[in-house]
């Protein structure tokens, strides 16, 4: 049998080097910035009410009162912090996913303001 000549030899190792250089296209985009939730933000109805739709439309299905048990956690809105609540909403953990190329920054802000509301039935 002959031995493996050099370019057989070369292109079995760029067959090994290929994955591992692969993933460096693949990373996340640069992240964005943690937008400042205040009072008058959360408590806006304009807010609020454009964020029942997000949850309506994407959240229920998993997180709401109706959904599938062990799907998704019940939401404990007082035992989570809206900045907590964004960067989930954002870059998903888990099985979440997340919601960054789906949604607005305004649009994953204002289901914080829903979740956070008085309003927010799951
Ligand atoms: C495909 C099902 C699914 C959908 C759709 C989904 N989630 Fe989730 N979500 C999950 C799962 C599963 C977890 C738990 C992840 C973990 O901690 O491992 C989670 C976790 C969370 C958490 C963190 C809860 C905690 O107590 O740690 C928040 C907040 C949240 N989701 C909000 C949302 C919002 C808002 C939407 C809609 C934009 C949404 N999710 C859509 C499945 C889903």
């Amino acid at each position: 049998m002959r031995k493996p000549g050099p370019q057989l030899r070369l292109a079995a190792l760029l067959c090994v080097l290929a994955p591992l250089s692969a993933p460096a296209q693949e990373q996340k985009a640069v992240t964005e910035p943690v937008p400042v939730f205040d009072k008058s933000f959360l408590s806006s109805r304009k807010n609020t009410a454009a964020g029942k739709e997000v949850w309506d439309s994407q959240c229920r299905h998993c997180h709401g009162a109706a959904a599938y048990p062990g799907k998704a956690p019940k939401l404990n809105p007082g035992a989570l912090t809206p900045d907590f609540i964004y960067e989930r909403v954002t870059y998903g953990f888990g099985k979440m996913p997340g919601w960054k190329d789906v949604f607005s920054i305004d649009q994953r802000k204002s289901v914080v303001a829903y979740i956070k509301s008085n309003g927010f039935s799951p």
